[in-house]
């Protein structure tokens, strides 16, 4: 009520108008340089999307060779139970491999292609999977449940989301208090990753980022052959 009365009387005071708080701006643009958008966030210059997302280079034989997925799933530390987003999940590649250590929980493959998603409705029918869950995302927000995730796990995604800042707060919002996020990205400190330097992340910058949203750091691991596998929790 005293409120009220205050913000009344000053809105009604002579020359007094409410001014609408300014959206923060967390994006700054430079000419574009090679492989780049020329969008700036927090330093970083965010990639151009490759254009080798075909599913069939996302499904490749040698993947198992190159990335080592099967030992990414056991440094994971997930419940039978667990609720997993597999964030960026373009053709499942990760969600079909975490799907089986989560009998009694769910991982939820979230893309914002929908010829992503119809792959990996597909792929569940052949397979016969029943706890992996198709969900279309924006650029912007997972539009994932508030309070619903245990883990969500982001794979050669992050670093070329259009909207950082937005898709890590929308993803902080779905972790559960305690919730975490792990990462793999192309180790940016590592000149000899013949990777392109702006598809690469540094634990440094990737941390700035995180703490902006709210998450602390937990860990890396680097025990695979050209990525760092990154911890982040939200606190409790
Ligand atoms: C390089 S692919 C990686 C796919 C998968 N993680 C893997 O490693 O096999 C990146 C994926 O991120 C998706 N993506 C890009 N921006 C996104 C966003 N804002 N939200 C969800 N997915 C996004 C793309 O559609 C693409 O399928």
């Amino acid at each position: 009520m005293f409120r009220f009365s205050i913000l009344f009387l000053l809105s009604s005071a002579p020359g007094f108008c409410l001014v609408a708080e300014e959206p923060a701006v967390h994006y700054s643009e430079k000419a574009p340089s090679r492989d780049g958008t020329g969008k700036v966030y927090m330093g970083r210059e965010i990639s151009e999307v490759v254009s080798q997302h075909a599913i069939g280079w996302l499904e490749r034989r040698d993947r198992e060779g190159e990335e080592r997925p099967s030992l990414v799933m056991d440094q994971l530390g997930l419940s039978e139970d667990s609720v997993v987003a597999d964030i960026g999940a373009g053709s499942g590649f990760f969600s079909f491999l975490l799907a089986p250590l989560v009998p009694e929980g769910k991982v939820v493959a979230v893309d914002i292609q929908p010829e992503m998603l119809d792959f990996i409705e597909g792929r569940k029918k052949l397979k016969q999977v029943i706890n992996v869950q198709t969900h279309l995302g924006t650029i912007e927000d997972t539009k994932l449940e508030a309070a619903s995730v245990d883990l969500a796990l982001m794979v050669d995604a992050y670093h070329e989301f259009s909207h950082p800042r937005e898709m890590a707060e929308s993803i902080v919002k779905g972790l559960k208090p305690g919730g975490r996020i792990v990462f793999l990205e192309y180790r940016g400190e590592d000149p000899g990753v013949p990777i392109k330097p702006l598809h690469k992340m540094t634990v440094k910058q990737l941390t700035r980022e995180m703490k902006a949203v709210g998450m602390e750091f937990v860990e890396v691991r680097d025990f695979l052959p050209i990525q760092h596998f990154i911890v982040y929790q939200k606190p409790f």
